[in-house]
């Protein structure tokens, strides 16, 4: 059985190895700062949320991020779903879609209109699960990187 529980700081361990491995995923890399920085916020802020998904024997699985803002075309808010990772071994038992029910479940107790995230459109893998659990909305994303 799997369970989610909010991200706290004895998490950090077992949470670093599976954000690393969300990274290596996006072939990313991230100083050791901002991941301090990161789970710092992910445990001891209010704008950052993250919880993680652990197994029967008690072991690390997932995790997943998200945060919410203000928005014009709501008088509440949105939830966006920033990432989620579950552990290679772990994969196709409905970890991933448990997350993402995990946080649309926390949207809708905090009021939010709605939970959205992104992804590559060449994440068949994430795609199919999204499609199953989610309304693809046709939206291209742009951005314009700045300075971190
Ligand atoms: C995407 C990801 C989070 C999915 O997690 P997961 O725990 O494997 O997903 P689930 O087991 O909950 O899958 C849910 C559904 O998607 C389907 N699915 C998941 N992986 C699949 C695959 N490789 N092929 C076909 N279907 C798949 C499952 O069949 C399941 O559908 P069902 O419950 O109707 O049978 C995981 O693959 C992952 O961490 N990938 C690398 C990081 C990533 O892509 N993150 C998302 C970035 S936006």
């Amino acid at each position: 059985m799997t369970t989610i529980a909010p991200l706290t700081l004895a998490d950090r361990d077992e949470w670093r190895e599976l954000w690393h491995g969300y990274l290596t995923f996006y072939e990313a890399s991230l100083s050791d700062g901002v991941t301090e920085a990161t789970f710092a916020r992910l445990v001891g802020d209010e704008e950052l949320h993250g919880a993680i998904a652990r197994d029967a024997a008690g072991r690390a699985v997932g995790i997943v991020h998200w945060l919410t803002h203000a928005a014009t075309w709501t008088a509440t808010t949105y939830c966006y779903l920033e990432d989620l990772f579950v552990a290679p071994g772990t994969r196709g038992g409905g970890v991933g879609r448990a997350l993402i029910a995990h946080v649309r479940s926390w949207a809708e107790d905090e009021g939010c209109r709605k939970v959205y995230w992104l992804t590559h459109e060449t994440n068949a893998t994430a795609r199919t699960l999204y499609d199953r659990v989610a309304t693809g909305t046709g939206f291209v994303h742009y951005e314009i990187p700045l300075r971190d």
